[in-house]
C-alpha cells in the first residue's frame, strides 16, 4: 500500500472503535481527544495488533490452569541418558551437527523480575570467578561446538520488545563474542495485553496499552512471522536446540541428546525434552506427565499438592521428571503446527501491573496483584507430537539456573554447581580435589570455560590441567 492509500487517523479510529465495541473494550479510546496525532497513531497500532478473539476465548475458558484435568495422569518414565549406548547416539548426533542441520535457540525475552535485574537476563554475570555473562557462556559453548564439529550452527535469540534493543547493543559491544554478527540472529517476540479481573484490557497510559511479552510459547509465532521456519528449512536445518537464558550449565549443542532425538526408537524426531529428578516436592519446575500415549508438562504452579507430594513404592517422588526447559524441536514439526493453525493455550497469572484504573482513569501503582497477564508456553507443543521423547540427565551436569537474587536458584547456588561440575570433570581426569570430608562439598572455586572443554571426555585431552586443587583455591581453566 502506498502512503496515499493509507487510511486516515479518523478512518482507523472508526474501524478500531467498531471492533473494540464488539468485544467490550471501547474504553481504550477514552482519552483519544487528549492525545497528539503521533500518540493516536501509536495507540491505533497497538489496538490493531490485539488478538481480541483470542483474548475473549481465554477469558471465557478461564485458562488451562484454572482447573487442571487430573484424570488418568501417570508419571513419565524417561530414558536415562547415563544408561543408553552413548557412543552410538553421539555418533548419530554428531553426524546431524556436522551436516549443518542444527541451530541453537535461546529464549531470552523474559523480564528477570525475580532476580531484580533490569537489564536483559543474558547480560547477568553468571560464572563463579570471571563473572562472565550468560550470553558469553552460551556463545563460548556454541563457538566450541562449531569448532568441534566444523559446523555453522547459527544462534537464534528470542528477545521481547522490552529488551530487544539493549540485547543487541550488549552483543554488539562485545563483538558478538567472536561468533560473527551474521551468524547470531535476534528475533523479537510478540506481546499480549494485561487484563483486569473482568477481562478489560488495561491502559499503561492514556495513549498506550499495558502490554507484556507473550510467553516463550510466543517463539512459535515469532519464528513463523519473521520467516525463520521457512528460512531454516531452506538452509537444510531440521533441528532446533532450544534452551532458556537462565541456565549457564546447559549444553546448547549436545550430540548425545540430538542423537537420541533423531535415532532413538522412542522418538518421532518431533520434540525431545530433558528432565532431572526433582530435588524436593517444592522445587519450582514443571513436571512431565503422561495420559495414555500423550505426554505433557504440568507447570509447578498448577500442580495440586497431593500430586506434588505423592510417593512411589520405593519412597521416591512419583512425579519427579522435572523439566529443565531444554528441548530439541524438529523444524518440520514446528512448521506442521503453524500450518495446522495450532494455537497454544493462554495461561493466566495474577500480577502487579502499573496501569490506569479502568473505572476512573487515574494512575495505579498496585501493591497487590491487580491484573491478569497472559502467556503461552512452548512446552504446550509437546502433546501435539506424534511421540515425545523425554530424557533424564544429571542435575550437576546440566542444570544450575539463576532465577532469584538469593536462596534457591540464585547466583550463589548456580556458581556452586558450576564449580562442582568442573570439579567432577577434573576428578574424572585423575585430578584430586579438596572436599569437605563430612559433606563432600568441593572446597575450591573452579571456573571451566566451554572453550576449554565441552564435556569431561574432552577435558582429558587438555594440556595444563592442575595436579591437584586445594582448599580455598580459585582456578580458571
Ligand atoms: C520455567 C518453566 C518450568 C521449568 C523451569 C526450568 C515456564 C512457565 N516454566 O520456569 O516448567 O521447569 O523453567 O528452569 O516456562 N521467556 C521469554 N519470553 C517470555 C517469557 C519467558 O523468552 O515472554 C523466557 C525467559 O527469558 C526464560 C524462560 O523463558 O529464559 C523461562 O521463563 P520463566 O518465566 O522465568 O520460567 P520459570 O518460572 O523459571
Amino acid at each position: 500500500m502506498t502512503t496515499a492509500q493509507r487510511p486516515s487517523l479518523d478512518e482507523r479510529r472508526g474501524a478500531a472503535a467498531e471492533r473494540l465495541q464488539a468485544f467490550g473494550q471501547q474504553h481504550l479510546l477514552r482519552f483519544w481527544d487528549r492525545l497528539t496525532d503521533a500518540a493516536r497513531s501509536n495507540l491505533l497500532d497497538e489496538i490493531e495488533g490485539l488478538p481480541l478473539e483470542l483474548l475473549q476465548q481465554a477469558c471465557a475458558e478461564r485458562g488451562p490452569e484454572a482447573k487442571p484435568d487430573l484424570r488418568d495422569i501417570e508419571p513419565v518414565h524417561p530414558i536415562v541418558m547415563d544408561r543408553v549406548d552413548a557412543e552410538h547416539f553421539e555418533r548419530e548426533g554428531s553426524a546431524v551437527i556436522r551436516g549443518n542441520r542444527v541451530a541453537a535457540f535461546t529464549v531470552a525475552g523474559g523480564q528477570g523480575t525475580r532476580l531484580g535485574c533490569d537489564a536483559p537476563k543474558g547480560t547477568f554475570p553468571a560464572t563463579p570467578i570471571l563473572r562472565k555473562s550468560l550470553f558469553e557462556v552460551f556463545a563460548e559453548s556454541i563457538g566450541a561446538a562449531r569448532a568441534r564439529w566444523s559446523a555453522r550452527i547459527p544462534w537464534l535469540i528470542m528477545t521481547s520488545p522490552l529488551n530487544h534493543a539493549e540485547t543487541g547493543r550488549f552483543l554488539a559491544a562485545h563483538d558478538w563474542f567472536g561468533l560473527g554478527q551474521q551468524s547470531v540472529h535476534l528475533i523479537v517476540q510478540g506481546t499480549l495485553p494485561s487484563l483486569d479481573r473482568a477481562g478489560r484490557i488495561l491502559l499503561a497510559s492514556e495513549g498506550s496499552i499495558a502490554l507484556n511479552p507473550d510467553g516463550h510459547g510466543g517463539a512459535l509465532r515469532a519464528l513463523e512471522q519473521h520467516g525463520w521456519l521457512d528460512r531454516l528449512a531452506s538452509e537444510g536445518i531440521d533441528t532446533l536446540s532450544y534452551f532458556q537464558v537462565d541456565n549457564p550449565l546447559c549444553k546448547p549443542i549436545d550430540a548425545l541428546f540430538i542423537g537420541l532425538h533423531h535415532a532413538h526408537p522412542e522418538s518421532s524426531a518431533e520434540v525431545s525434552s530433558k528432565v532431572v529428578a526433582k530435588s524436593s516436592p517444592a522445587e519450582k519446575v514443571g513436571v512431565f506427565c503422561q495420559r495414555g500415549d500423550s505426554r505433557f508438562v504440568m507447570e509447578y504452579s498448577n500442580m495440586p499438592q497431593a500430586m506434588t507430594e505423592a510417593r512411589d513404592g520405593a519412597g521416591g517422588l512419583l512425579h519427579r521428571a522435572g523439566s529443565i526447559a531444554v528441548h530439541v524441536f524438529g523444524v518440520p514439526f514446528l512448521q506442521r503446527l503453524v500450518h495446522q493453525g495450532h494455537g497454544l493455550p493462554l495461561h493466566r497469572a495474577f500480577k502487579k501491573v502499573p496501569c490506569l484504573d479502568p473505572d476512573t482513569g487515574t494512575p495505579l501503582v498496585p501493591t497487590e496483584p491487580n491484573a491478569v497477564k497472559l502467556e503461552s508456553f512452548i512446552f504446550d507443543t509437546v502433546p501435539a507430537a506424534r511421540r515425545a521423547l523425554v530424557a533424564e540427565t544429571t542435575r550437576v551436569e546440566e542444570f544450575a539456573p539463576i532465577k532469584n537474587a538469593v536462596g534457591d536458584d540464585s547466583p550463589a547456588t548456580s556458581s556452586a554447581l558450576q564449580s562442582e561440575r568442573a570439579a567432577q570433570w577434573l576428578e574424572r581426569c585423575g585430578v584430586p580435589i579438596a572436599r569437605d570430608p563430612s559433606t563432600g562439598r568441593c572446597l575450591a572455586e573452579i571456573e571451566l570455560s566451554p572453550r576449554t572443554a565441552l564435556d569431561a571426555a574432552s577435558l582429558k585431552g587438555c594440556a595444563n590441567l592442575p595436579k591437584r586443587v586445594g582448599e580455598g583455591e580459585r582456578i580458571t581453566l
